[in-house]
């Protein structure tokens, strides 16, 4: 175990992570084939597991992103911002959004609103972790690296007031 004095435990190692994120790529790709999704990474959160995930995607694919504002701290402000856009339309196309974390499932459920009238062919979502128990309203991801329980968790991307998105690893943080 690494020396970091915010870090309760490892909850998923590099090679965990590495063997979740193959499978759901070989997920993905078969669902898609022949219909060249847009991947929209959500910023800055999802950066690792985008650029992990599509490696391992298959299929002819383009990428955009997001950048999506709700956190500050450990608490959920309930207010989401759009902070950057997209820089394509979507009309048309098969869209899966890629987000690091669903926990209130308020960001998601505000970028489904914002981009259910852009005339997409489809839109999923592909996120790493899922915090169920912290739902206050309902998002359904398609995909989902792993379910986890209602605890705060830094490294591979995700954050505690900016810092530790650099951990190779994800750990529950210690408060
Ligand atoms: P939601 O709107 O509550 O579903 O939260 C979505 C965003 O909150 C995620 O994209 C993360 O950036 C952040 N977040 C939620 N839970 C955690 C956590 O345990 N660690 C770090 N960031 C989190």
């Amino acid at each position: 175990m690494p020396d970091m004095p915010v870090l309760d435990r490892i909850l998923f190692s590099p090679e965990q992570i590495k063997a979740r994120v193959e499978e759901l790529g070989r997920e993905i790709s078969a669902d898609y084939r022949g219909k060249q999704p847009l991947f929209v990474g959500i910023l800055r959160g999802s950066i690792m597991f985008y650029a992990d995930l599509l490696r391992e995607i298959s299929v002819d694919c383009t990428m955009d992103f997001m950048c999506l504002s709700s956190y500050t701290g450990t608490n959920s402000t309930g207010e989401v911002r759009t902070m950057l856009d997209l820089r394509e339309s979507i009309k048309g196309r098969h869209v899966v959004i890629v987000e690091d974390i669903v926990d209130t499932g308020l960001t998601l459920d505000y970028l489904m609103g914002n981009l259910k009238n852009r005339g997409a062919a489809s839109i999923e979502i592909c996120c790493l972790l899922d915090k169920p128990a912290n739902r206050k309203v309902e998002v359904t991801p398609k995909y989902v690296g792993f379910q986890i329980e209602n605890e705060f968790v830094i490294g591979y991307g995700l954050d505690y007031n900016e810092l530790y998105r650099n951990l190779p690893y994800i750990g529950v943080f210690k408060k």
